[in-house]
């Protein structure tokens, strides 16, 4: 094969409650297509409980992953024996269905004597905007879901830092969590997100956690204890009352993300110049008024935005394909005896760069 070849990887995801699978190609001078992209979402398994149950999630990805590899590979028109690679995703996330999808990548790897790789989770959200907008290194990501909240400064293939992180809960667990006490279903994002909308932002003041702290860190536990507190003292809730708790909550996070987003541009200013790009990832990137957070505060800087397609934020295959593409170009793979992680932080990918194996299979 040589170096002009499109490199055609298969990219399977499993690390929380979505079975998903995809084929992607990508060309010699760095550009991406994606040929198929399945994704099946256990939301309705895991709602009666009000969040993922990691038993049930792994026993479906048994269930669900070997049909949607084979609709992924039909729908992109190939074979095994035409893929340049087979990437899943290692970790983070939860450990049997992580188990599930490497342990399928790697049978499908060793019959067809292909290229393993084992994609960091975190690292295919951030590089997904190479693949929808083909962004140039160095970029500030944003990521923000239901287990992650990250501000990182992305200056190359395994080259993260972390500029910020979340001290207790996630973005979008705290909007899952904010959903469950006001009585709305799971998940909590796009229910509270909707009933904001209708709701009067001005009836309640909530804290803005963090707000000013040079470091880009988030803390969103207070928050959260002021909102039941707030609940409790008017309880029993109307729908009004329901509606217009939900619009502070929300403005309220998006006055947290602008500022500790400033603070985190500001840290990656003095260490590493101008980010090319704001990138934001991970399901909450879906919610309109984050979204409208983010393009003011880019605006602000003088910085693009980069969201990439709501079926691109939230989790999927392709960005596990791409992120192995990536990868594979560079000749970075994995050995078959590589370990499914649970934890898994991005900015301990460059660390472990040393140890990885250059591959021969891929010329
Ligand atoms: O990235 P994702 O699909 O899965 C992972 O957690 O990895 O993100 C799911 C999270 C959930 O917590 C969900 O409530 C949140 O993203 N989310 C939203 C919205 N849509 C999804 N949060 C706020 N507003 C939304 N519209
Ligand atoms: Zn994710």
């Amino acid at each position: 094969m040589d170096n002009d070849t499109p490199m055609l990887v298969l990219g399977i995801e499993t690390t929380c409650d979505e079975t998903a699978a995809a084929v992607v190609e990508r060309q010699s001078d760095g550009s991406g297509r994606i040929l198929a992209n399945i994704v099946r979402s256990q939301t309705s398994e895991h709602a009666r409980f009000g969040g993922v149950v990691p038993e049930i999630a792994a026993r479906a990805h048994v269930d669900l992953l070997d049909g949607i590899v084979a609709q992924a590979m039909k729908d992109a028109n190939t074979g095994f024996a035409q893929l340049s690679a087979v990437a899943a995703a290692a970790g983070p996330g939860l450990i049997g269905g992580v188990i599930v999808g490497l342990t399928t990548a790697k049978a499908i790897a060793l019959v067809n004597d292909k290229p393993l790789i084992a994609v960091n989770h975190l690292e295919a959200h951030a590089l997904t905007a190479r693949l929808t907008d083909a962004t140039q290194f160095p970029y500030l990501l944003f990521l923000a879901s239901g287990g992650h909240t990250q501000i990182v400064a992305v200056r190359g293939i395994g080259d993260y830092v972390r500029l910020g992180t979340t001290l207790d809960d996630a973005i979008g667990e705290a909007f899952d969590k904010t959903a469950k006490l006001l009585g709305l279903g799971y998940p909590g994002g796009p229910q509270v997100e909707r009933e904001a909308a209708r709701g009067d932002v001005t009836r309640f003041t909530l804290p803005r956690p963090m707000f000013g702290r040079p470091d880009a860190d988030f803390s969103l536990s207070g928050l959260k204890t002021a909102l039941r507190l707030e609940a409790e003292k008017i309880a029993p809730l109307s729908e009004k009352d329901v509606r217009d708790l939900c619009a502070a909550f929300q403005q309220a996070i998006c006055d947290v993300i602008m500022d500790r987003l400033r603070a985190g541009l500001k840290i990656f200013r003095e260490r590493f110049g101008t980010p090319s790009a704001l990138v934001a990832a991970g399901g909450v990137a879906a919610n309109q008024a984050i979204r409208k957070t983010l393009n003011r505060l880019a605006f602000e800087v003088g910085t693009t935005l980069i969201a990439p397609p709501l079926e691109l934020c939230t989790d999927n295959g392709a960005m596990i394909a791409w992120a192995g593409a990536e990868r594979l170009a560079l000749g970075l793979t994995d050995p078959l005896d590589v370990a499914p992680r649970a934890r898994w932080p991005l900015d301990e990918i460059a660390a472990a760069e040393g140890a990885r194996k250059r591959t021969a299979a891929y010329k």
